[in-house]
């Protein structure tokens, strides 16, 4: 399925711009118009080697902007993937406001423009975590009842289920694509192993909560983004599907991966206190997607860390440009200080 005009949302996050570098290499007549509002965790400095693509276009702006984002619609969309979310745990436990005006709201104004403007495809990428928790055994199916825990996936949760509506309702051609933990290049130095690894390279302790026995199923963020973009070409609309990397380990193993990798030893953990409501376990039966469509993760796990490790240490300034914060003035220091929204176009 050839789709001229594809909208990025969340471009500029962990997934999202290692989904625009994807599209941009493997479907070259695909323009990509990659959005985001540049929050704390937008980092358009994870961009720069899309910058002189003809077929990339970077807009600044807040999907919970109708009149901002309205023209982007406007121009005609194939296709509308949402990575823009606030999309860290502990943060939502700190304060909900901020998830439910992104993560809820944002999404029905993009379902309310998507309807409005006739787009081809609306995919919302959602997570495992609005599954809930799980016990030693088992799996979370896509018939596995929704059931969130923290502030964060209660409100994936609620955008999955305005999807839902919005395709039952209006007929919105919606897809729901729901992964388990990603890793690789370009992850924010706030989950998990970027922090661990930033940390380390620092010279500081890594803080593991609680018993550090929880759970993750881990998959490469590659895996991830070939698995959407299978979804968003081949999938029906309506169709839900669960992405896994069928990696479950738990946090100290993780730990002791990295740790091992970066030549250091278990006196640079320490033990803090455990998140509140920390789900214990996470995992995902992807045999429906496998069934369906062809896709399974492919990135073995200990070679994806590896590189993902080595990554980060040879990706010095990324990480001193948050460090310092100075890669939030990188947009001005791009485009110019034109206000809130802006295009490179
Ligand atoms: P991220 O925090 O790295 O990126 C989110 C991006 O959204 C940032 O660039 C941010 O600036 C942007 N954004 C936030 N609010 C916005 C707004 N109002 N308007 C426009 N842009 C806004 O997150 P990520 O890890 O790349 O996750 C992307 C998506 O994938 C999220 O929806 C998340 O729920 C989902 N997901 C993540 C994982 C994971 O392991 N990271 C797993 C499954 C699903
Ligand atoms: P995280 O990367 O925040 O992803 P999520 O909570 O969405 O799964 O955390 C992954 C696991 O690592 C989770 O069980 C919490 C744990 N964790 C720590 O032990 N210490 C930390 O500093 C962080 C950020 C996470």
């Amino acid at each position: 399925m050839i789709m001229p005009r594809i909208l990025v949302t969340g471009a500029a996050g962990f997934i999202g711009s290692n989904f625009v570098r994807l599209l941009l290499r493997k479907r070259t007549e695909t323009d990509v118009i990659a959005l985001d509002a540049l929050t704390y965790a937008g980092n358009l400095e994870s961009l720069t080697d899309c910058v002189g693509n003809p077929k990339y276009r970077f807009v600044r702006a807040d999907i919970c902007d109708a009149d901002a984002v309205a023209p982007i619609f406007g121009e005609g969309l194939d296709a509308v993937v949402n990575f823009a979310a606030e999309s860290h745990v502990d943060r939502s436990i700190m304060g909900a406001q901020e998830f439910v005006r992104t993560n809820v709201v944002g999404v029905q104004i993009l379902l309310d423009l998507a309807r409005e403007h006739g787009v081809g495809r609306f995919l919302q990428v959602s997570t495992d975590e609005v599954y809930g928790s799980l016990g030693p055994t088992g799996t979370f199916s896509e018939q596995t009842p929704i059931a969130p825990n923290s502030p964060y996936s209660a409100s994936k949760a609620a955008a999955d289920l305005l999807v839902r509506a919005y395709h039952v309702t209006f007929g919105v051609p919606t897809l729901i694509t729901r992964c388990s933990n990603n890793y690789g290049p370009y992850q924010f130095p706030e989950k998990l192993i970027p922090l661990f690894v930033t940390n380390l390279l620092m010279g500081r302790k890594v803080p593991l909560y609680g018993d550090g026995l929880n759970v993750r199923d881990w998959i490469h963020v590659e895996d991830h983004c070939e698995g959407i973009l299978t979804v968003l070409e081949k999938a029906q609309p309506g169709a839900v599907y669960n992405l896994g990397g069928n990696k479950e380990l738990r946090n100290i193993e993780i730990v002791r991966h990295i740790l091992s990798h970066l030549g250091q030893d278990e006196s640079m953990i320490e033990y803090v206190k455990d998140r509140p409501g920390h789900d214990r376990r996470y995992a995902m039966d992807i045999t429906r997607i496998q069934a369906d469509l062809g896709w399974a993760p492919r990135v073995p796990f200990e070679k994806g860390l590896a590189e993902t490790i080595d990554w980060y240490v040879a990706h010095e300034e990324w990480r001193e440009h948050i460090r310092s914060g100075e890669y939030l003035t990188y947009y001005e220091r791009q485009y110019g200080t034109g206000g809130v929204v802006g295009t490179d176009t």
